[in-house]
């Protein structure tokens, strides 16, 4: 099936070279005037004036796109998508003064999601990220990266990881599962001296090799964090996790600057993500590194908190950085990838092209993907979203709002096409 889409206001097609961009290369965006985009079963074939792709694909429907913008599809590559309850009442408490990680030592925050989380079967689970996923869909994410991390038993973490892989058979969305079995320590190890060194055995010698066993994850991830795993468990965990077969991820100086940038540098991690708090030495490790650095702007602007991470340091000294939505019950609850994309420019001082590169190509990127998703160039998957707009410019500017109208992935519709087909 061959598909055509013409008459776009502009096409943002972010081609060039299949890696994450770095420095000045995530200021160009490649946004074309006049061109159609061709598809041929699940791949891009060509780009480019519309006389010059009709011959291409003879026959192929037509997607009338006049209004709208065409846009890689949105790689959302940080997001704990799968949960119970929401946790609303966090909200109010941290109004009321109290802190993320107070919250937590009372049994609250990750943990509260894990009771939640245990008590819950796989339909349950599955039923509830279904409706979550399809309305992340709906705002032009067309890859999502799920990690687990909410049941903290080697059973309830896999029951999560199961639940990804039924969403992703039963979605049309690119689904990448990750496993963060090291998300917290469960509360009820926290209440003895040995209790931490008894969870890390579990991890180790029991979750790690049966989820890598079952084959359900492709990264590993690791809340390294004071508090929860420090520097040297983090190593340890990802070590191993790399000897089975699973690519990195750190959740790395998110409240405290502790050296988890530098760990995900010295360690060849895929991404670093959070970087709130990450320290010089840190951001000049990543300079030197292939690791992305992955910023999460709606996290700290649900939190409450006025420090950002330092996007403009990280760009400037030639870091490559996406940026997600780290979608979950407790600190970041939007399912709106474009809203993202506002607080990119707003609260981190990027330009338009830096964040719709940081949110498809180097989303890629940060997913090891960056060859196959995130640019509309030929031979890459068809994996596009339209949006209702003249320029690309209003995508971050009209915040909140839903302008997505439609989405294909790997050619075959997403979201609904509410646009004239023919
Ligand atoms: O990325 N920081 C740790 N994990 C999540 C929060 C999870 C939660 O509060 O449920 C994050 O912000
Ligand atoms: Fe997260």
């Amino acid at each position: 099936m061959s598909l055509l889409f013409i008459n776009a206001s502009q096409v943002v097609t972010c081609a060039g070279p299949p890696r994450g961009r770095r420095g000045a290369e995530m200021n160009d965006a490649q946004i074309m005037k006049n061109a159609a985009v061709a598809v041929e079963g699940e791949r891009i074939a060509a780009v480019g004036p519309v006389n010059e792709l009709e011959a291409m694909v003879p026959g192929a429907t037509r997607i009338d796109c006049r209004g709208c913008v065409i846009l890689p599809g949105l790689v959302d590559s940080h997001t704990h998508a799968v949960f119970g309850r929401p946790r609303y009442e966090e909200q109010e408490m941290r109004a009321a003064g109290d802190g993320y990680m107070d919250i937590a030592a009372r049994g609250g925050g990750i943990h509260a999601s894990v009771r939640d989380v245990r008590a819950r079967d796989e339909e349950d689970l599955f039923l509830l990220a279904r409706a979550r996923l399809l309305n992340i869909a709906s705002h032009g994410t067309t890859t999502v990266e799920v990690k687990s991390g909410y049941g903290l038993t080697t059973e309830d973490e896999l029951k999560l990881l199961r639940v990804v892989a039924r969403l992703s058979n039963a979605l049309p969305l690119r689904l990448i599962p990750t496993w963060l079995g090291a998300h917290e320590i469960p509360f009820e190890y926290r209440s003895s001296d040995t209790g931490h060194a008894g969870y890390m055995e579990l991890l180790l010698r029991e979750m790690l090799p049966a989820v890598a066993k079952a084959g359900l994850a492709r990264f590993a991830d690791v809340f390294c964090e004071p508090g929860v795993f420090t520097v040297a468990e983090t190593r340890l965990i990802l070590d191993m996790a790399r000897e089975a077969g699973l690519a990195l991820k750190l959740h790395a100086d998110e409240l405290e600057p502790s050296g988890g940038a530098e760990l995900a540098a010295e360690i060849g991690a895929t991404s670093a993500d959070h970087l709130a708090a990450i320290s010089s030495g840190g951001i000049s490790a990543l300079v030197a590194s292939g690791t992305v650095a992955t910023l999460l702007p709606g996290t700290l602007l649900f939190l409450g908190r006025a420090r950002q991470a330092p996007a403009r340091a990280l760009i400037d000294s030639g870091v490559a950085v996406a940026l997600a939505t780290d979608f979950n019950p407790g600190t970041s609850p939007t399912m709106n990838f474009p809203l993202i994309l506002t607080l990119g420019v707003s609260q981190l001082g990027m330009s338009v092209a830096e964040v719709l590169i940081a949110s498809t190509v180097n989303g890629a990127a940060a997913l090891d993907l960056a060859g196959d998703i995130g640019q509309l160039s030929p031979g890459f998957s068809a994996d596009l979203a339209l949006f209702e707009a003249d320029d690309a410019r209003e995508l971050p500017y009209w915040y909140g709002d839903r302008r997505c109208r439609g989405s294909w992935v790997r050619g075959k519709p997403c979201h609904p096409c509410e646009l004239r087909v023919s």
